[in-house]
């Protein structure tokens, strides 16, 4: 084992950009390849550690926050982490990684257009946004600062899911 393998792999991107599908295949990659993998979606831990944080710009911050010290514990630990958070906001990204320690820090930008990801709307929550039922929705009523650095930049509209993992195991190989 080197350090390479006790990374986190950082996906930013807007709701419905294909984060989450990412992934869980890239785990599902690197699983078969004999990596410990833990996945952190935003979806999920907003069902349990996070369930007391709503969508103003202060709980994104301390949602991230607390991600952020979960992957670091996990990646002392000897796992790759996969996080899977919108993260709209730049200074949380960088805090993020100061965190996790910039070293071990992968920021992915999941790119897809707000155009693509609001035509999918796979859980119904933009066209909501849209009629005024959910406010603070990042790319609609709230901002989503995009990545001036990423290591990797992928656009689920054009890049397939094969693809996307396969870049992005590449980049980790690369790392060891
Ligand atoms: S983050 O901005 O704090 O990083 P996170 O990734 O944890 O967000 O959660 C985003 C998920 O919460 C979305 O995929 C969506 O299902 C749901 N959600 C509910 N309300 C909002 C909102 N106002 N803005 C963005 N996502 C929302």
């Amino acid at each position: 084992m080197t350090a390479g393998q006790y990374d986190t792999v950082w996906l930013t991107g807007l709701s419905g950009a294909g984060k989450s599908s990412i992934a869980d295949a890239l785990a599902h990659r690197l699983k078969a390849q004999g990596r410990a993998v833990a996945v952190l979606d935003g979806d999920q831990l907003r069902h349990g550690l996070n369930r007391d944080l709503g969508f103003t710009p202060e709980d994104r911050h301390e949602n991230i926050r607390r991600v952020a010290e979960v992957a670091r514990l996990m990646n002392g630990a000897g796992l790759t982490v996969i996080a899977a958070f919108i993260s709209p906001y730049r200074a949380d990204r960088a805090m993020a990684s100061a965190i996790i320690g910039a070293a071990h820090f992968i920021e992915v930008h999941v790119s897809t257009p707000l155009a693509v990801c609001e035509a999918r709307d796979p859980k119904g929550l933009y066209e909501k946004a849209r009629a005024g039922q959910l406010t603070q929705f990042t790319g609609i009523s709230a901002p989503y600062e995009a990545p001036l650095a990423a290591a990797l930049t992928l656009d689920t509209g054009t890049v397939a899911l094969d693809e996307s993992v396969a870049r992005i195991c590449r980049l980790l190989q690369l790392r060891q």
